[in-house]
């Protein structure tokens, strides 16, 4: 499974990325207003720090409009993958994309019908919102399944982005189903790392190592 984070915040995109976890990372409209950054040079440093895919998502809603802000963001650099609505407007942009090369994320899927068009159009990505499904009292688990399961099916080459990552259970649940990539808060991220019985164990290898009176170097 791919990591991907999901922030606008450089500095923690620049912390995360030394640990050799990042495959690549994933904005929006929100986390770039809370940067409270410059979006084109936001991208273009982010672009910098990570080599792998990129996302940055059109404030457009009609096709003229989508296209025109692609065309200004996928010239930042070749790895950014330009992020789309899941409209008839954005998977028209979504398909005419796709032809010229471009890598497409597209955003706010809520259903298994929805995901089915987006591949139908080609989507390098697409991102179902598993935290908001919950939210709403709904399987937001089940929806990936339900993806994976219909990707399967056909062999569409669409990767299941997992988006709205709110706790380590969703990694997890979605890298059982298979799901090709996560986009993880940075905290999210952060607390894969931790369990109570690896501090209690490297607690005691430490204190008797102590008593060996020993140093490797
Ligand atoms: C990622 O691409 C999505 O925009 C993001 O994961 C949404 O997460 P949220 O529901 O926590 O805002």
């Amino acid at each position: 499974m791919k990591f991907f984070i999901d922030t606008a915040d450089l500095a923690e995109i620049r912390s995360l990325a030394s640990s050799g976890l990042l495959d690549g990372v994933t904005t929006n409209p929100s986390l770039v207003a809370k940067s409270g950054k410059d979006f084109k040079e936001t991208i273009k440093d982010i672009c910098a720090v990570v080599p792998g895919p990129v996302s940055a998502e059109v404030a457009g809603t009609e096709y003229d409009q989508i296209m025109a802000e692609a065309n200004v963001l996928r010239k930042i650099a070749d790895n950014v993958c330009i992020k789309v609505p899941l409209t008839p407007d954005g998977l028209r942009a979504c398909s005419h994309l796709r032809r010229d090369g471009t890598m497409v994320n597209v955003t706010l899927c809520f259903s298994a019908g929805q995901a089915l068009l987006a591949a139908k159009c080609g989507a390098s990505f697409i991102s179902p919102f598993v935290g908001r499904v919950d939210d709403i009292g709904w399987d937001g688990i089940g929806l990936i399944a339900d993806i994976v399961q219909m990707y399967d099916n056909y062999d569409f080459a669409t990767e299941v982005l997992v988006a709205s990552v709110r706790s380590p259970l969703h990694v997890v649940e979605a890298a059982k189903l298979g799901a090709h990539v996560a986009t993880l808060p940075p905290a999210v991220l952060r607390s894969l790392f931790n369990h109570p019985l690896t501090e209690k164990g490297l607690a005691t290898f430490l204190a008797d190592w102590a008593k060996t009176g020993q140093s490797i170097l």
